[in-house]
C-alpha cells in the first residue's frame, strides 16, 4: 500500500474562438463542460483539516508520524455521494479523415496538473500527447479531474476521492459512446464542426497518467466491458520496496495561500507543492527536460484534494482480472516517485499478466531518460509512439 501511495504521487452558439488549443488551425477542438452524475460511496478520514500552510505541513507530519493511526484505522465511515459536477473537457478529431477517427482515446491526468499536462502549448510537435494522437489519427478528449482546472472544485475531505473520480470516468466513457458528449454538454469555446458535435466512437482506449492511471486501472477492474484498452503511463505496478520516498519529498503546502490568485476558488483541505523544485523532483530529471518545459509544469501546477490522496492506498487488488483489451504500461526509465529513479529491473512481466489474466496483451515500456513527466522530458514524441504501435498491433 505504502509504495502504491508513493508512486502516485507519484451555450451553443455563443462560441468562442482559439481559446481551447494552442494550435487550433491544425486540429478540430471544442471545450465544454460536460454533467456528470454519480450515485457511489466515499471513505470518511481521520485526518488534521488544512486550511494554512502550517496546517498542512502539519497534515504530512501526521500522515508520516510513527505512531499515528494507519491507513486502515484512519477510515472511520462512509459517506453516500449522490450528485452532478460539471466537468471541464475537451474533444479533438483529426483535421483530415483517417482510419483511427472513430477510436476515441479518452486521457485523465495525473496529480499535481490538470488536462494541460496532455497539451503542451511549448513546442506542441514535440511535446503535446494531443497533437501526436490527432497526427496519429486517433480521436480525443482530455478533462480536468474533479477539484482541478476548470472542473468544479467539491468538499476535498468528503467528496474528492478515488471512488468518486472513477464513476465520473465511467460516466464521462458512457456519454461519449452514446454519442453525446458535446449535445448533452455546454459549449465553452472551440469549433461547432459537426464531426465534433455528432461524434460517436465505435472504441474507447482510456489512456491515463500517473492518478489518471490508477483511475484508469479502477475502471477496467470496476467495470471491464467499458473500455477496449488502457495505456497506463507514469505507472507500473513494481516489485521493489520504496524506502527513501513518502508524502514529505512532494512538498505541500495549502493551495490558496501558497497561490491566492490561482487557487482562490480551492477551499480548505486542497494541497499543492510549494515551488518549482518540488515540481522538479516529483516529474523530471536533470539532462532530460528542456527548462523551458519546467516552466510549464509550474505554469500548470494544481492542488489535490487531502482526502484523494489518502483514498490512492484503497486502489490496489487484483486488477483488471476480467479486462479483455490490450494494456500497456509506460513509465519513464528515471521515475522517482514509481521506482526510486532507477525503474530497470523493478517489475515482472509474468507477475503484472497474472492480474490481467484474460487481457489482449499486457506489455510494459520503459522510456528511456526519462523521469515521471513523461509529456514534459525530451524525446516525449517516441514514447508516445511506442503506445501508438502497441494499440495498432493489437487492433486499435
Ligand atoms: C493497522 O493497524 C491495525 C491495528 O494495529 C492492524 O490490525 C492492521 O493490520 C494495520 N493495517 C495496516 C494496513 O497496516
Ligand atoms: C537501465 O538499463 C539500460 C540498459 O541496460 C542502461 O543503459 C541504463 O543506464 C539503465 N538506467 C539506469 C537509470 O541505471
Ligand atoms: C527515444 O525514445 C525511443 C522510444 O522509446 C527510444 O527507442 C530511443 O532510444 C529514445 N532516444 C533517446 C535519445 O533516448
Amino acid at each position: 500500500m505504502a509504495s502504491i501511495l508513493v508512486a502516485l504521487v507519484v451555450a451553443a452558439l455563443s462560441i468562442k474562438k482559439g481559446k481551447a488549443s494552442p494550435t487550433a488551425n491544425t486540429r478540430s477542438c471544442v471545450e465544454i463542460e460536460v454533467p456528470v452524475s454519480i450515485d457511489t460511496t466515499a471513505i470518511q478520514w481521520l485526518q488534521p483539516r488544512v486550511d494554512s500552510n502550517i496546517d498542512a505541513v502539519d497534515w504530512v507530519t501526521y500522515q508520516t508520524t510513527r505512531t499515528s493511526p494507519n491507513i486502515t484505522q484512519s477510515m472511520i465511515g462512509q459517506i453516500t455521494v449522490k450528485k452532478t459536477f460539471k466537468i471541464n473537457g475537451q474533444l479533438c478529431v483529426p483535421q483530415k479523415s483517417s482510419a483511427k477517427y472513430e477510436i476515441l482515446q479518452l486521457a485523465t491526468h495525473g496529480g499535481g496538473f490538470d488536462k494541460r499536462y496532455w497539451d503542451a502549448d511549448i513546442k506542441p510537435k514535440e511535446y503535446s500527447y494531443v497533437e501526436a494522437a490527432l497526427a496519429e489519427g486517433y480521436s480525443i478528449f482530455t478533462y480536468d479531474r474533479l477539484g482541478t482546472g476548470r472542473s468544479d472544485k467539491p468538499d476535498a475531505y468528503d467528496i474528492i476521492q478515488l471512488n468518486v473520480q472513477v464513476e465520473i470516468l465511467r460516466q464521462l466513457t458512457s456519454i461519449a459512446r452514446s454519442g453525446k458528449l458535446v449535445s448533452a454538454s455546454k459549449k465553452l469555446s472551440g469549433s461547432l464542426d459537426d464531426r465534433l458535435v455528432k461524434y460517436k466512437p465505435s472504441k474507447i482506449v482510456h489512456v491515463g497518467h500517473s492518478i489518471g492511471s490508477i483511475l484508469s486501472v479502477g475502471l477496467v477492474t470496476n467495470y471491464p466491458t467499458e473500455s477496449d484498452g488502457l495505456i497506463a503511463t507514469g505507472f507500473l505496478p513494481t516489485n521493489i520496496p520504496l524506502p527513501s520516498l513518502n508524502i514529505a519529498t512532494w512538498g505541500f503546502e495549502f493551495a490558496r495561500e501558497n497561490s491566492p490568485g490561482l487557487f482562490k476558488d480551492h477551499g480548505s483541505g486542497f494541497i499543492v507543492q510549494a515551488t518549482k523544485s518540488n515540481v522538479q523532483i516529483s516529474f523530471l530529471k536533470k539532462g532530460t527536460f528542456e527548462p523551458t518545459l519546467l516552466d510549464y509544469a509550474w505554469k500548470i501546477r494544481q492542488p489535490i484534494a487531502v482526502s484523494e490522496f489518502l483514498s490512492l492506498a484503497t486502489a490496489f487488488g487484483t486488477e483488471g482480472a476480467k479486462f479483455k483489451g490490450p494494456v500497456q504500461f509506460v513509465i519513464g526509465e528515471n521515475d522517482y516517485g514509481s521506482c526510486g529513479g532507477d525503474c530497470n529491473g523493478t517489475y515482472d512481466l509474468d507477475m503484472i499478466k497474472q492480474t490481467y489474466p484474460v487481457a489482449k496483451i499486457v506489455g510494459v515500456h520503459i522510456q528511456p531518460g526519462t523521469g515521471h513527466g513523461l509529456t514534459l522530458s525530451m524525446n516525449a514524441t517516441a514514447g508516445y509512439k511506442a503506445s501508438f504501435d502497441f494499440l495498432q498491433s493489437s487492433g486499435l
